[in-house]
């Protein structure tokens, strides 16, 4: 496992001794992610990839309230794989897959996505609060993979704070950037510019930017042109 990545869901309610986590953060933003997410993906079948699901609870959520969906969590900590796996064994919904190891460092993210046992090409990419506690290559795996596994009306989702030309969107946003940055000076919150940018290379484009409580934000990348 990357030496970056940290553990994460500890700061919810208690661990359960199936090793489900519990993140503090889900509480506060599961809803008005998933009433975003239903403009985009409700009514749609098709398979999602959650890239680096965290704890699990998102996917969960998800494919309660979009049965037609094919859910495929994924993530590279193995505690976090743990907590998906007990999430999902504990939900009994059989629209979730057992969970991946995507690292996202790796632009082919790992053997399912190309050996036919993982998802066909994608409806959508999901990711939340995943870019700017990871090194840039992060991004650019996230996107190459986008780019290369999303079917040709696919969407790449993603939720977080970010920068509009080079500036935080919110004083709150500069503190936590800061502190990202103490932490590990590979990461930090992304700029929406230099994400375009790095779409543009694997043939996406923002489409959608969508105002988030707290100060983050989803967008929406679409392919620019066929695939
Ligand atoms: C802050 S947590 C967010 C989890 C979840 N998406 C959420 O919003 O609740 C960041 C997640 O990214 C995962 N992660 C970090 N680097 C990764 C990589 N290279 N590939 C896949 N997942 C990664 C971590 O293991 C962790 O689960």
């Amino acid at each position: 496992m990357a030496g970056y990545v940290v553990e994460f869901g500890k700061d919810g309610g208690k661990i359960e001794p199936d090793g489900r986590l519990d993140a503090a953060a889900y509480h506060r933003n599961h809803q008005a992610i998933r009433a975003v997410l239903r403009g985009f993906l409700a009514g749609q079948p098709g398979d999602v990839v959650e890239a680096g699901s965290g704890t699990g609870q998102h996917v969960v959520d998800f494919a309660c309230d979009f049965p037609e969906i094919t859910w495929w969590p994924s993530d590279l900590n193995e505690q976090h794989l743990k907590s998906i796996a007990a999430w999902r064994a504990h939900a009994g919904l059989s629209n979730i897959r057992a969970p991946l190891a995507i690292d996202l460092s790796d632009p082919s993210w790992c053997a399912e996505m190309r050996d036919g046992s993982g998802p066909g090409a994608l409806l959508a990419v999901f990711c939340a609060n995943v870019i700017h506690i990871a090194p840039w290559r992060v991004a650019e795996g996230l996107f190459a993979g986008a780019g290369r596994y999303l079917r040709p009306d696919g969407r790449l989702l993603l939720y977080g704070p970010f920068k509009r030309d080079g500036r935080h969107t919110a004083v709150s946003n500069a503190v936590f950037d800061s502190s990202l940055r103490e932490n590990n000076p590979d990461w930090g919150v992304r700029d929406i510019a230099d994400l375009e940018r790095l779409a543009d290379n694997f043939g996406l484009a923002l489409r959608e930017t969508v105002e988030m409580p707290a100060n983050n934000l989803i967008l929406m990348f679409e392919r620019s042109k066929p695939a």
